[in-house]
């Protein structure tokens, strides 16, 4: 296992490339079983969580290669649909493999992803969304299990009790591109990363309307061909490194983040007093002052993400005054506040929320990191701290960013990568 040794203190400057987004190639990986020709798609980032989904894809019997960010795939003739707990329990968005196969091999085995770190994660809207358009489902021996001989388009309302759901509207748009007649999906994601699935779908030769809506319109085709895309920049990264730039008081120019991704972190950003602009070839971020409090709450897209809120709150945790940050997507995933109350951070959790009262200075320490985006905040925070942070467990930053330290690197921060005793 590897570590990350932070000494804190520098203001990073300098532009930094993105790569492209883990959550937009997994399902796209994914739809690419909706047909038997090849597909070539590339910006695809070398992540952990990518290299997982390509393993179940060969397990599948497809073939996969992935060299410099393009993945050729070629699944003709593949026959399996079974995707094993030893794989999907690695990774929860494994499960967005369930449509796919359902509508392509008329049937499919997906194991049960479980809860995580993060809090429950139930998939009652994937079923609900494939049921929906005719499929059978059952849970077995702790598998989902979908059968469909022919899918029928029909109308469904896919909210649920936290906003829509971005992977339960992948699952049933890529199904319903196979199956016969119209679906219309009411209340769904509308997530760029749901986007430019639907736009990959498209090129598939889907029949797609109203992708980056709340409505979804499908129209059932007969068949879909391979097709050629390039995925979309990771607008999770895009943030990241924009709250190192005002964690750090830093001048970070982040190339070709798209501002559309990322509104609502920028919102809050200048709303604290960060100096953000937009230009041709990305987005400029600087710290000129001193910085005040914001009150955040996340919400589906376009609202603040869940995926920010966890480097919202170190930034937070520096900032003079008194700042509530409301979790509404998973009201559970706080497992950074303890770690960051090592390094001196005020935070009182109540409930949902997190009341964080910033502090003048925090202070390196040794931390363990939890879960994806968890990590990414103890770097920020180590960014800033006086002295050396030794951040473990590392593996987790891997599933979702690709040469961190390497790009923080290059803007001056002093981050070295060691393997753990
Ligand atoms: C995706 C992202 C993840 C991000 C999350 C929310 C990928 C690979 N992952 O995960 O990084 O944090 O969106 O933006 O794209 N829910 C239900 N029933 C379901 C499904 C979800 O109640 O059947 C709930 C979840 O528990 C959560 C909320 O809906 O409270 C949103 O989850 P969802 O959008 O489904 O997350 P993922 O698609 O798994």
């Amino acid at each position: 296992m590897d570590k990350f040794i932070v000494e804190g203190g520098v203001k990073l400057k300098g532009a930094v490339e993105l790569s492209g987004s883990k959550n937009a190639a997994l399902p796209i990986l994914a739809a690419t079983l909706l047909t038997d020709g090849r597909s070539v798609i590339k910006n695809v980032p070398p992540l952990r969580d990518v290299y997982t989904m390509l393993r179940i894809m060969r397990m599948l019997g497809i073939k996969v290669d992935m060299e410099d960010g393009v993945v050729v795939v070629n699944p003709h003739g593949y026959k399996n649909s079974v995707a094993p707990y030893k794989l999907v329990s690695t990774m929860r968005a494994s499960i967005c493999v369930l449509g796919p196969l359902l509508a392509k091999l008329k049937h499919a085995e997906v194991s049960m992803p479980g809860g995580c770190v993060i809090g429950p994660r139930p998939i009652d809207l994937h079923i609900k969304g494939l049921r929906s358009i005719g499929a059978d489902i059952k849970i077995e021996h702790g598998y989902i299990v979908a059968e469909a001989e022919q899918l029928k388009g029909s109308r469904v309302y896919l909210g649920g009790n936290f906003g829509s759901s971005v992977l339960a509207t992948a699952n049933l748009m890529m199904a319903a591109t196979l199956a016969k007649g119209k679906t219309v999906i009411e209340s769904a994601a509308c997530e760029p990363e749901v986007h430019d699935l639907a736009n990959f779908l498209i090129k598939m030769g889907a029949k797609i309307k109203g992708h980056g809506t709340h409505m979804i319109e499908i129209e059932g085709v007969k068949s879909l061909k391979g097709a050629e895309y390039s995925i979309i920049n990771d607008r999770i990264e895009a943030g990241t490194f924009m709250i190192a730039a005002a964690v750090t008081g830093g001048d970070i120019m982040i190339k070709h983040a798209r501002i559309e991704h990322v509104g609502a972190v920028v919102d809050k950003l200048q709303s604290a007093g960060v100096k953000v602009t937009s230009a041709k070839d990305g987005i400029r971020v600087r710290k000129t002052r001193s910085l005040r409090p914001v009150d955040v709450t996340t919400l589906p897209y376009p609202g603040f993400p869940t995926d920010m809120q966890a480097q919202m709150m170190a930034l937070m945790s520096i900032t003079k005054g008194i700042s509530i940050i409301t979790e509404k997507v998973y009201p559970e995933r706080f497992m950074h506040v303890s770690e960051l109350a090592r390094m001196g951070a005020a935070i009182a959790l109540e409930g949902p929320s997190a009341i964080v009262k910033g502090v003048a200075r925090l202070s390196g320490a040794p931390v363990m990191a939890s879960d994806l985006r968890a990590s990414a905040a103890l770097v920020l925070a180590a960014l800033v701290s006086r002295g050396k942070t030794e951040i473990s467990r590392i593996y987790h930053l891997d599933r979702g960013y690709h040469n961190l330290e390497e790009k923080l690197e290059k803007l001056g921060a002093k981050i070295k990568r060691e393997k753990e005793e």
